[in-house]
């Protein structure tokens, strides 16, 4: 096995790489207790990126992941944008703020991000993982010769065979569950929304590669059962939400302690790909209107809204990201969590 391979398996349980959520403090903290730390830079300047690498190697000499978003280029469409952007006008009014008069690109994906690609390779963390599809074949050869561990998210056999195909060398399995985005490739197929329980006996079925266990895990027992079902790790995220270390802010906090936590929902209306979240009124007004840009073109819009509904005190509009465990999570620190989970195992 490759000697990567055994440091991350010697303790299956990986943090989940989460933009807005997982920091340097939260990854070195995971490794330094034996698990696998990420960052998740799918959405940072690459400065900035660079900067969150350096930072965990000043807290940690273990291996962490680090993890890019790999969707495809948003296509743009100037009469989708406008109506969407006409469609949330009134909610902009309503908190007494004029709406955005056009949509950015806010963060630009890996598969076209030359400099990321570059700093990646000079950087060399031991394990990249990818979200949302794969990166060109050449740049996956380029960070294997580097010596560095690719991971994927599947979330269904086709994208577990693709994974494999390219030469990647471990499927993170999303089930259904899974708090965040889906990390499905193709869109334009109907989402199978598998749980974990089957994705994973498919994936293990169908590839040689280890396959990591994702959604819904939020404690021991849950880890127990994705490794009795063939895992050879989980990876878990909503489960640090609320870990100190978590840049997770007051009203995502308080979202996910309180009862609404056990309603959560797929929604595309945030960020213009499907994710699940602690349910909210932008959910329920996003399936009610026209179709929605882009992903990540509609997050322009989407985090504009929370930022203004939030500074007049209301939390109606935030991506509160959570799994379907959401109301299974403990406040903990990171460490805490790690090694009493290791414990029990
Ligand atoms: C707040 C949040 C942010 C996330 N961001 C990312 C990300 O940047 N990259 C990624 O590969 N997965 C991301 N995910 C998905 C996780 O990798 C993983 O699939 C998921 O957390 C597992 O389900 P759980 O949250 O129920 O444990 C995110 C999940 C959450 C909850």
């Amino acid at each position: 096995m490759h000697s990567c391979l055994k440091r991350i398996f010697a303790q299956p349980l990986i943090q989940a790489p989460m933009v807005g959520v997982s920091t340097p403090q939260m990854a070195a903290a995971v490794s330094n207790a034996g698990g696998l730390g990420s960052l998740g830079i799918g959405a940072s300047p690459v400065a900035a990126a660079q900067d969150m690498i350096e930072e965990t190697r000043g807290r940690t000499s273990a291996a962490f992941n680090v993890n890019v978003f790999c969707h495809p280029p948003p296509q743009r469409d100037s009469a989708v944008e406008a109506e969407w952007l006409e469609y949330l006008a009134p909610i902009f009014h309503e908190f007494g703020f004029t709406p955005p008069a056009a949509l950015k690109e806010i963060y630009k994906s890996f598969v076209e991000d030359e400099e990321a690609f570059r700093m990646l390779l000079i950087m060399r963390p031991k394990i990249v993982s990818f979200h949302f599809g794969l990166p060109p074949q050449d740049r996956i050869n380029a960070m294997r010769d580097a010596g560095i561990l690719t991971m994927a998210t599947a979330t269904n056999v086709d994208e577990v065979r693709l994974i494999e195909a390219a030469g990647i060398d471990v499927v993170v399995a999303q089930g259904v569950e899974a708090g965040g985005h889906r990390g499905q490739f193709a869109l334009s197929e109907r989402d199978l929304g598998l749980s974990l329980s089957v994705l994973i006996r498919l994936a293990v079925r169908s590839t040689r590669l280890p396959v990591i266990a994702a959604g819904g895990i939020m404690d021991v027992q849950g880890v127990r059962a994705a490794l009795a079902l063939g895992a050879a790790a989980v990876q878990m995220g909503t489960a640090f939400v609320l870990c100190p270390e978590s840049a997770a802010d007051s009203t995502y906090r308080a979202a996910l302690k309180s009862e609404r936590a056990i309603d959560t929902r797929l929604t595309s209306a945030i960020s213009g790909r499907p994710a699940r979240g602690i349910a909210n009124r932008f959910m329920e007004i996003g399936a009610m209107g026209p179709p929605v840009p882009s992903y990540p073109v509609a997050y322009d819009v989407g985090k504009r809204l929370h930022t203004v509904t939030r500074a007049k005190g209301c939390d109606a509009f935030g991506a509160y990201w959570a799994g379907q465990g959401a109301a299974l999570a403990r406040e903990m620190p990171a460490a805490k969590l790690v090694a009493d989970i290791l414990r029990q195992i």
